[in-house]
């Protein structure tokens, strides 16, 4: 069995496209905070916003897994290890922000760089190199049927 024959004919295609719309999401979230950071109104929101961004990278992470394991996916254990840094660095900002109470404690420059970098290096290192992986994989299942 090679590593398409996992994946039904367009079913690749579905989850490249499922996976897409998930960065999307996470991305949105990710500006609205980072809006939200510029001008910042309650500081109880910001919560909001961090547990938002955690439960979509969640569903998105649980979805990256599943598909690399069904294909093999030679790095997936470093990916998946790098998802884990992600998730545990996000508790531990949101459990140092919880300790300052309020927003005169809170750096707000520093926080945007941290969430910006914090997700970034991911989505372009690991994410990006697995989406090459999975277009390149449909493009090779597309032709050969
Ligand atoms: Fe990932």
């Amino acid at each position: 069995m090679t590593i398409t024959e996992s994946y039904e004919f367009n079913e690749l295609q579905s989850e490249i496209d499922a996976l897409e719309v998930e960065d999307l999401k996470v991305g949105l979230v990710i500006n609205e905070l980072i809006e939200f950071l510029s001008s910042p109104s309650e500081f109880r929101e910001l919560f909001i916003y961090l547990s938002a961004i955690r439960d979509l990278l969640v569903t998105n992470f649980n979805h990256e897994e599943v598909i690399m394991n069904k294909i093999f996916y030679k790095s997936r254990s470093a990916h998946a290890k790098d998802h884990n840094s992600l998730l545990e660095q996000l508790d531990g900002l949101v459990a140092i922000l919880d300790i300052s109470r309020n927003f005169s404690e809170v750096d707000n420059v520093l926080l945007i760089q941290f969430i910006t970098k914090w997700y970034a290096r991911h989505a372009l290192h690991f994410d990006g190199l697995l989406h090459d992986y999975l277009n390149m994989l449909n493009n090779q299942h597309q032709h050969n049927g």
